[in-house]
């Protein structure tokens, strides 16, 4: 009999021993209970607090508290002055509204293949897919690991492009030590239920940049002000959003904050153990950590190397009994984007507002969407499974050792996975 927990033997991983994220303490309920008494339940002082104790965290000028990092990736394409029809380069593997956000500004996504060691935009294939109407990119630091931001910033200077840096996922994640967050015109965060910063939804926009920041501010609600220390005068000067952050997500945030270095010494240590125990697995590609980068491992992501285990069939049918065997042990990994961004139906309908806007507009030139011209997006997509919660604090070093043997377990069992029906 097999001791794999999918045919019915013991979880290496037993049941209860990953704690629930993120973790509470009386703080979160003191901070939370106050900004309900306190009676300001709209943006609030603790929305301005958050502002400014996230802009110093970060080493930020700027910060502005969201109700989302959508919302904040959307105030960032608009301030950084993107115009109707404009070419916005992204990663053709990433969450949809690092995307969305270029169409919800009336711009098109031009899509960049990825790099396949760090999952992130291949820096050296964005040159290519700039076009004449190129005036930006979004460069999202995936799973919280940076982009080359060296590289980044090289060919945005060359060729005069803004950047928004999309670091749902990345806070704390370092290039050559310093943030993320800090190379572009603006960035994104989010502080939503999974994030490193858990407020259950939130987010914040950051810049360093004066006129970006005014903009930013303005349309962030209702476009009503402009200038960001104008009183309101509920004038719609420019078209704007509601999305300003409410005081009691604040409050949640502030008193998580006051823990994020500590949450993320814990998330790189458990990652350390889990990379030593997981060595030299036949047919597992671990996430790394290349040189110049410090990662945050928001999301421990590996990649099955079907050459290597001598699979032939469809890669997704090997790498779904695996993740299925890996979820019987306990380790909770899961898939993250099923498909790449340039096969969506969002992306490929072109038609995001009828009448086939904004790819028809008369400022814009055509994009295609072929996700065949995105090989090493879809190969990433199709091999990859993550994981998120078992590495996040109050987690340890006991539980990045039982996920270990959970992936020994079953990468040495591979014969003997239950296979679904190709
Ligand atoms: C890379 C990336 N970008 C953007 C977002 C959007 O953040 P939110 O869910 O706060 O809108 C997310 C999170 O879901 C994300 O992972």
């Amino acid at each position: 009999m097999s001791n794999l927990a999918i045919l019915g033997g013991a979880r290496a991983v037993p049941e209860g021993l990953i704690k629930q994220w993120p973790p509470i303490s009386d703080l979160d309920r003191s901070y939370v209970m106050a900004s309900l008494e306190g009676g300001i339940h709209t943006f609030g002082p603790n929305c301005e607090a958050l502002e400014a104790e996230w802009a110093a965290w970060n080493g930020n000028q700027h910060a502005i508290a969201t109700n989302s990092g959508t919302a904040a990736l959307h105030m960032g394409i608009a301030a950084a002055g993107c115009n109707a029809g404009d070419h916005v380069l992204v990663t053709a593997y990433t969450w949809s509204s690092s995307a969305t956000c270029i169409i919800h500004h009336n711009c098109l996504p031009v899509f960049v293949d990825l790099d396949f060691e760090t999952m992130n935009m291949d820096v050296d294939k964005i040159e290519a897919a700039i076009t004449p109407k190129t005036t930006a990119m979004v460069v999202v630091h995936l799973h919280g690991l940076a982009v080359n931001m060296e590289k980044v910033m090289a060919v945005a200077r060359k060729h005069n492009l803004k950047v928004i840096e999309d670091c749902c996922q990345a806070h704390g994640a370092l290039f050559d030590g310093q943030k993320v967050g800090t190379f572009g015109d603006c960035a994104a965060f989010s502080f939503n239920q999974n994030k490193c910063l858990c407020s259950g939804e939130g987010g914040a926009f950051v810049t360093n940049n004066e006129e970006t920041y005014a903009t930013a501010r303005s349309l962030w609600s209702f476009g009503e002000t402009r200038t960001p220390l104008e009183a309101r005068d509920y004038h719609a000067y420019a078209l704007g959003w509601m999305y300003r952050q409410n005081d009691m997500t604040a409050a949640f945030a502030r008193a998580q904050l006051t823990r994020l270095d500590e949450y993320l010494a814990t998330q790189r240590e458990n990652a350390q153990t889990l990379l030593t125990g997981i060595q030299g697995i036949k047919g597992l590609i671990p996430p790394v950590e290349p040189p110049r980068h410090t990662h945050n491992w928001y999301n421990f992501t590996s990649r099955i190397d079907m050459e290597a285990i001598g699979w032939t069939g469809e890669p997704t049918v090997m790498r779904d009994a695996i993740m299925k065997a890996l979820q019987a042990e306990g380790v909770e990994a899961g898939v993250w984007q099923q498909f790449i961004l340039p096969a969506m139906t969002v992306f490929r309908a072109q038609n995001a507002y009828g009448w086939g806007c904004p790819w028809t507009c008369p400022h814009t030139e055509p994009v295609e969407y072929n996700p065949e011209d995105y090989p090493v997006a879809q190969k990433h997509c199709d091999t990859h499974f993550g994981m998120t919660r078992p590495l996040r604090a109050p987690n340890d070093k006991q539980v990045a050792e039982a996920v270990a043997e959970g992936f020994h377990k079953v990468f040495e069992n591979l014969d003997q996975l239950p296979l679904a029906e190709a």
